[in-house]
């Protein structure tokens, strides 16, 4: 041990306190936060224009209690960002695109992001930036576990460094589907997610993604929901068979308005390993044939929409098949 005299011990304490003071969440002041953090969210609130003035509240060091920050109340470090658009269309019941705009964040994503090493939590649906690809680095934030971009007027490629992300539960990318709007080429870089739960791509253009995508989804043994809502799937990337379901929980599978144009596909006949579906939306796909049987046998199903299809023959056979049910605890 190295035996201190008493000053040189006063002087050690002293060194020890600013050491924290600087370093540490320090000041003791309540909702204060890492100075490298707080300057990081400076940054990012300094690309953004903040007509709705919701940001101006970002002043002083107790940066965890500034509006749509959260921290960790153990670590002091941001976790949670939820800048989310604030405006709220119950607002006289009617919804005012005027209104809206004024809520809107607008401008880019500042990189300074990546200086928040532990946010495991990202919205910043509804806001715009403009018409820019969504940012590559997010792929680089890999504490997330739950990012939410969608209607923020991103367009073009969906990054394939979001496959980094392997800690994420929730992804939501859904978008207006405008021409140049958000699309990928495949889906390959979502494969590697494999804590995935909730996949939201409604409106992304899938148009040219070959029937691979199939395989890649599979890959994600946890995924509950799948929503593809509108996202000009047709009947070329539509695989014909799947050899094996992966994704055996799934609780909800939405294909809606994507124009197939054929008969029913073959590997959704495979839907009886989906012993969990309660919710199957293939409305407006413009199938084709028999309503398959097996449908009849999901057993916990509570909405079916089978809307704007050319399916010939009746239901009579599905609803037996449900009447079925009871005996496992369903209907
Ligand atoms: C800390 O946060 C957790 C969850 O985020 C919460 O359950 C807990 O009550 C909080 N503790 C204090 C002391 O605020
Ligand atoms: C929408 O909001 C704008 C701005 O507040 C207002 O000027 C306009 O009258 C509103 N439009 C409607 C249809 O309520
Ligand atoms: C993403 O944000 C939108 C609102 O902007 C919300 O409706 C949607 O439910 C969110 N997605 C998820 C997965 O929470
Ligand atoms: C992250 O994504 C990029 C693709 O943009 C890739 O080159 C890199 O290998 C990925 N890193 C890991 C760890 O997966
Ligand atoms: C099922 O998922 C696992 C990874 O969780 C993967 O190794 C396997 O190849 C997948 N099976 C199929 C048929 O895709
Ligand atoms: C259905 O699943 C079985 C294995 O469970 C497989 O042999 C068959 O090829 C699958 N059919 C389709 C159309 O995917």
């Amino acid at each position: 041990m190295v035996n201190l005299n008493p000053i040189s011990h006063l002087i050690l304490h002293l060194l020890l306190l600013l050491f924290l003071a600087s370093s540490g969440s320090g000041h003791g002041v309540p909702g204060s936060c890492f100075e490298e953090e707080r300057q990081a969210l400076l940054s990012f609130k300094h690309d953004l224009a903040d007509r709705s003035g919701r940001l101006s509240f970002w002043v002083g060091h107790a940066c965890c209690q500034w509006q749509g920050i959260s921290c960790n109340n153990r670590t002091s470090h941001v976790e949670k960002m939820d800048l989310r658009n604030t405006y709220d269309d119950t607002y006289h019941g009617v919804w005012n695109y005027t209104k809206y705009k004024q809520f809107c964040l607008v401008g880019k994503i500042n990189p300074s992001l990546l200086r928040l090493k532990h946010l495991s939590y990202l919205d910043l649906s509804q806001n715009d930036f403009q018409f820019v690809h969504i940012p590559k680095f997010i792929g680089q934030l890999t504490s997330l576990r739950y990012l939410n971009l969608s209607y923020s007027s991103f367009a073009g490629e969906i990054p394939s460094s979001l496959g980094n992300l392997s800690n994420l539960n929730y992804l939501d990318l859904e978008s207006y589907p405008y021409r140049n709007g958000v699309s990928s080429k495949n889906l390959n870089w979502l494969s590697h997610l494999s804590s995935l739960k909730y996949l939201y791509l409604g409106g992304v253009n899938l148009n040219r993604m070959g029937v691979s995508w199939l395989h890649d989804v599979n890959m994600l043994p946890s995924l509950l929901e799948l929503h593809l809502l509108d996202c000009q799937i047709d009947g070329n990337q539509l695989p014909l068979s799947l050899p094996t379901i992966n994704f055996t929980s799934l609780l909800v599978l939405d294909m809606s308005y994507n124009v197939i144009d054929s008969s029913f596909p073959t590997w959704l006949l495979n839907l009886t390993s989906l012993k969990s579906l309660e919710h199957l939306d293939l409305s407006a796909m413009y199938l084709q044939g028999q309503i398959p049987q097996v449908i009849g046998r999901l057993c916990k199903l509570k909405m079916l929409n089978l809307g704007f299809n050319q399916f010939s023959g009746g239901l009579e056979e599905i609803l037996s098949g449900f009447s079925n049910c009871r005996d496992n605890g369903g209907w």
